[in-house]
């Protein structure tokens, strides 16, 4: 079963003069393991296309499916547990708690998530020596560089083992030589776990990491790239993306 299913999905926001479409008629399959990179202009919809499937928004019509369950009609707090359970999110501006630890930032989500106490630090510092943080467990986030603060930011979202990771122009804020070393990181968790990743990115060398980039413009879908399986060099990739992105004028 895939693990995100969008159908159909539209979004109006406003009214009268003011009415913008910003998801018009959206479908979108993401299965098991898949890292599909969401690339368009500033004001596409791509945020709302997260916020809607992470629920954290209403949308007008059409469907959206967590691993065959149906979010439509979900109360508030019925969307807090499915974000809880079952979501990760990384975002541009790493959002880590300036007074907590970098370990307490890890383990937060999972402490308002009853089901997950057991092992709870062990598995943080496994996380946290996985992305490379082992020796920074104790310090407070604020003393940390962006890539390391987005790297906390990575293994907070993998702690509660979320069937489905969004992340929201996650290299945004960092230099293409830290951002290469976040994609290396998330990349690798997709593959070695088999992690579900939907990334929002204006960038196509963090696109070129993805098995699948999906091309928006104006709330809609209007091209697939399908990298799987492809032996073409990252810099070709990178290639064939930028030209997509251009030819199609986002
Ligand atoms: N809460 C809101 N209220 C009103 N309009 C909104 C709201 N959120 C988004 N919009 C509008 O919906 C459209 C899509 O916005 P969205 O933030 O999804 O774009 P985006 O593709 O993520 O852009 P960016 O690359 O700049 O982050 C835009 O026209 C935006 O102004
Ligand atoms: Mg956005």
């Amino acid at each position: 079963m895939p693990v995100l299913q969008v159908k159909g999905l539209s979004k109006v926001y406003g009214q009268g003069q003011n009415k913008v479409k910003a998801l018009n008629h959206i479908h979108l399959t993401v299965e098991q393991g898949e890292f599909v990179a969401i690339m368009g202009t500033s004001g596409c919809g791509k945020s709302t296309l997260l916020n809607m499937i992470s629920g954290l928004d209403k949308y007008d019509e059409g469907e959206v499916l967590i691993s065959g369950e149906n979010i439509k009609g979900y109360s508030d707090y019925e969307l807090t547990l499915l974000r809880r359970e079952k979501i990760g999110f990384i975002f541009q501006f790493f959002n880590l708690i300036p007074v907590l630890s970098v370990i307490e930032n890890v383990t937060l989500p999972a402490m308002l998530n009853n089901k997950n106490q057991k092992g709870l630090e062990k598995k943080a510092v496994d996380l946290l020596n996985l992305v490379g943080l082992g020796s920074f467990i104790q310090s407070k986030p604020t003393l940390l560089s962006g890539g390391q603060q987005q790297r906390v930011a990575i293994a907070r979202a993998l702690i509660n083992e979320p069937e489905l990771i969004l992340a929201d122009e996650p290299t945004g804020s960092l230099d293409s030589k830290t951002s290469k070393e976040m994609m290396r990181i998330l990349q690798q968790f997709c593959s070695q776990f088999n992690h579900t990743l939907v990334l929002v990115t204006h960038d196509a060398n963090v696109a070129a990491y993805a098995n699948r980039v999906v091309f928006m413009s104006d709330g809609k879908i209007v091209d697939t790239l399908h990298l799987s399986n492809s032996v073409l060099e990252n810099q070709e990739k990178v290639r064939i993306i930028s030209s997509k992105v251009e030819g199609l004028g986002i």
